[in-house]
């Protein structure tokens, strides 16, 4: 089963150093990526900000795709009972590598202070199949699905970005620089820069108070990884869209529903420059599969996540070899949560509970009726409101 030895947890859906200089605010704007940001209430900075990450990589160490065969093929490897005569083993070794990218970047904050929130800074990090656009949409109805005007509405900051690979960041390889160890490198170097003051001079004395963490789905993976590596990194998390339960969690329907090609195949025009290591829903209804509630959504916002759709990397699909502990030492507040369609019960209660034994508060929650990809759902205001209160009463 996928990601069968990630532990016991798991997630669905679906980072060490650096240095450098500070990104400017960008004005490039090039299709099928998010241009220039902004948000009904906010003050928005778009930035493309330069990182260079140093990790222990993994070597995929399958023979790469060259037809929708092969990638169908690798999917069925994923989801497939294990079998003793037909090993998977996707990775060749690790070496220690070096890499340079650019990060596409908003950082809103509210044109009016409430509460005093607007130094909390929600850093948000999106899941498989999106970008930056997953929180803050443009030419859908935005005050049913856009988080960053329900967040600057209640008076938060938020700092949002293109993974690696997606949207105006830099085009890397689906077999390796797409792969988890990287991402959490680039997320820990935004974090610190954010924690300096860079790209939030617009906040009174220019710097956060507070930074937290905010994930959907793969998102919430590299976060939960981010707080295991440092747990003094972050001031409170949310993850949204995950699970830490393998029995009651579907992740091969997930994968199977999503109908994964090679992105170029699927779309040459919109996925050029990718290699075959990029995949891509072959179309809307994978989508529809993977992250609407079939019982009620709205196609405008079907349609909307199509139109953005990002690829996701192989490599992003294969769990990390030393699997994912506990996030035993964090002591912030953590907020944990699935977002399931209506026929899907509490599927991480146990054993989410011992991975968070330090956090403070902590609270976990099943938001009803939704999709997995609960911010172009129905109620999508509802987990909104779910998420902000939270952080209020967890004083941030
Ligand atoms: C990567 O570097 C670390 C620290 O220098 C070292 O411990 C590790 O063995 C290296 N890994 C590989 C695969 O060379
Ligand atoms: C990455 O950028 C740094 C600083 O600009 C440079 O010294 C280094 O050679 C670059 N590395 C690679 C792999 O491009
Ligand atoms: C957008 O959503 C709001 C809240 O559901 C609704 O009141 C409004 O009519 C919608 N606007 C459009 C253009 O559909
Ligand atoms: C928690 O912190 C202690 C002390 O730094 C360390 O030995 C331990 O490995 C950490 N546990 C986890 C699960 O990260
Ligand atoms: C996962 O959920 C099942 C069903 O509720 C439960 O029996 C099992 O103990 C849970 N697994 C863990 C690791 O807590
Ligand atoms: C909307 O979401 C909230 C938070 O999860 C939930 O309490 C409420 O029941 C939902 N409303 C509907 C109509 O499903």
């Amino acid at each position: 089963m996928l990601f069968a030895n990630l532990s016991q947890h798991l997630v669905l859906s679906a980072l060490l150093f650096i240095s450098s200089t500070s990104g400017a605010p960008s004005s490039s704007n090039p299709s099928n990526s998010p241009g220039s940001m902004e948000v009904l209430g906010g003050n928005c900075l778009d930035y493309q900000i330069p990182v260079t990450t140093q990790t222990e990589a993994l070597i995929w160490g399958l023979p790469k795709f060259t037809t929708n065969y092969d990638a169908s093929a690798f999917i069925l490897s994923l989801i497939r009972r294990p079998s003793p005569t037909i090993p998977f083993t996707p990775f060749s070794g690790s070496k220690n590598v070096t890499g340079n990218y650019t990060i596409g970047a908003t950082f809103c904050s509210p044109k009016e202070s409430k509460d005093g929130h607007e130094k909390t800074v929600l850093l948000a990090t999106h899941g498989l199949g999106f970008d930056r656009r997953y929180w803050i949409p443009s030419t859908v109805n935005t005050s049913e699905y856009s988080f960053a005007e329900y967040a600057i509405s209640k008076g938060y900051s938020i700092f949002m970005y293109d993974r690696v690979g997606t949207g105006t960041s830099s085009k890397v390889s689906g077999y390796s620089e797409s792969q988890i160890s990287n991402h959490l490198a680039i997320l820990t170097s935004l974090t610190n820069r954010l924690r300096s003051g860079q790209y939030t001079g617009q906040l009174p004395g220019g710097k956060p108070s507070k930074i937290v963490h905010v994930g959907h789905s793969f998102g919430s993976i590299l976060t939960h990884s981010l707080i295991v590596q440092d747990p003094s990194i972050s001031d409170g998390v949310i993850l949204t869209g995950t699970a830490y339960n393998q029995t009651t969690t579907d992740f091969p329907a997930f994968f199977e529903g999503a109908r994964l090609n090679i992105a170029n195949t699927v779309s040459p025009a919109k996925y050029h420059g990718l290699d075959s290591g990029y995949l891509a829903f072959a179309d809307v209804y994978g989508n529809a599969a993977s992250f609407f509630n079939p019982a009620a959504f709205d196609p405008d916002a079907l349609w909307y996540t199509q139109h953005v759709a990002q690829p996701l990397g192989a490599i992003e699909l294969l769990p990390p070899k030393s699997g994912n502990p506990g996030a035993t030492n964090f002591t912030g507040p953590s907020s944990i949560w699935e977002i399931v369609p209506a026929t899907a019960m509490a599927p991480w209660i146990p054993p989410a509970w011992d991975l968070f034994n330090k956090a403070k508060p902590f609270k976990t929650a099943v938001h009803p009726k939704a999709g997995h990809g609960i911010n172009f759902n129905p109620n999508a205001t509802g987990a909104y409101g779910v998420m902000t209160d939270f952080l209020a009463l967890s004083g941030l």
